[in-house]
């Protein structure tokens, strides 16, 4: 018998403001056809003044403990991927738990910036399938508008604000690709491209929070090769092929780097989930906001073999590959 970890709920939240690419136009010197053609995007959404991390993070959660028909007590524990959380501590994990009302169990942040959700999984994964949990609340959720320079248009264009949550519980398989649950993942980081993607503040550097600072030229030239080779790691280490995929849930970075991706692996946009005209790059949030609207949209069904990627900061980059 293998122990996996089932998707029983998937939720996510999205602050209401949505700030389309026309208003960049007015301060900015950019045009909506830019943003739209070089990144796919076309609106994103705005975290209000007073929202924070952990209240969207929790908003997407009663989203996944609604979906999956549990409550809050069902839950072990609680993951939150996020690298911008609301205080510098205690966690925005402990936070989603006190204000979920949850008084027992344990909960934490990880940080891998964007592929933040496919460490968090990963984690999950291993402590149910170690025994420390049986049912995870994973969280993406991320604040960007918080940390861009609004005069730098080659970054405060792409981003936007939301949270998304998947609930995974352990389950007995028989072992074998058919079983429900996550079936593989790969983890990948290479700390020499920490210039490539960063914040230019720290509570041990500068003591602010900073902002966004990316070469995205250059990660745009990393990202293809190494989201396709992760898949094909995570995929190989359980015999699975490209053409197994029913669905590529991928970060939402950037339209030409998913069409990228999708080709290197033989798939049609067909078999995507593209949410980023909507959302921007949330982020760690895009993964778990995509497999929502993915699942709320009628495309992900039970059973489907679902291929999750995302690279960011780090560089960090990684792979999951679940049965839905
Ligand atoms: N409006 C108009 N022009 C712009 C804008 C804008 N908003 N932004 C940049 N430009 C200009 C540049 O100044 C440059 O002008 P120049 O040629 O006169 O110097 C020109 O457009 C081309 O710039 P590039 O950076 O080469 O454009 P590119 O085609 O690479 O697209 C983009 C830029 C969208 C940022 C792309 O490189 C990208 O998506 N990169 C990857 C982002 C990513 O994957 N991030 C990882 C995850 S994020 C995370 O982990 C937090």
């Amino acid at each position: 018998m293998t122990i996996r970890a089932v998707a029983i709920g998937i939720g996510h939240y999205l602050p209401e403001r949505i700030m389309p690419n026309s208003e960049f136009e007015k301060t900015l010197d950019t045009s909506d056809e830019w943003i739209r053609t070089r990144s796919g995007i076309a609106n994103r959404h705005v975290a209000a003044d007073g929202e924070t991390t952990s209240n969207m993070a929790t908003k997407a959660a009663q989203a996944a403990i609604d979906d999956a028909g549990i409550t809050i007590d069902d839950i072990d524990a609680i993951i939150v991927a996020t690298s911008t959380p609301d205080l510098t501590f205690p966690s925005v994990g402990t936070m989603v738990q006190s204000q979920l009302g949850m008084t027992r169990g344990y909960a934490f942040d990880v940080q891998a910036v964007c592929a933040g959700f496919i460490f968090a999984l990963t984690t999950a994964n291993s402590m149910i399938q170690t025994g420390q949990a049986n049912r995870i609340l994973v969280i993406g959720a991320d604040m960007f508008s918080k940390i861009m320079d609004y005069t730098d248009r080659s970054t405060c264009v792409l981003f936007g604000d939301g949270a998304g949550a998947l609930i995974l519980e352990g389950r007995a398989g028989k072992g074998t690709n058919e079983d429900r649950g996550i079936l593989s993942a790969d983890l990948n980081s290479d700390g020499r491209y920490k210039d490539m993607l960063y914040v230019d503040g720290g509570v041990s550097t500068t003591g602010t929070s900073g902002h966004l600072r990316m070469q995205g030229n250059a990660l745009f030239r990393q990202a293809v090769e190494r989201l396709s080779a992760t898949a094909h790691h995570a995929l190989g280490k359980v015999g699975l092929s490209d053409s197994d995929i029913d669905w590529i849930v991928p970060h939402q970075a950037n339209i030409r780097i998913i069409k990228g991706t999708a080709k290197k692996m033989g798939l049609s946009m067909d078999n995507v989930i593209v949410t980023l005209q909507d959302h921007g790059n949330t982020s760690a949030a895009s993964i778990p906001l995509a497999m929502s609207v993915g699942k709320a949209e009628g495309k992900i069904k039970r059973g489907d073999l679902l291929l999750t990627e995302a690279i960011g900061g780090g560089l960090a980059w990684g792979s999951v590959v679940i049965r839905w």
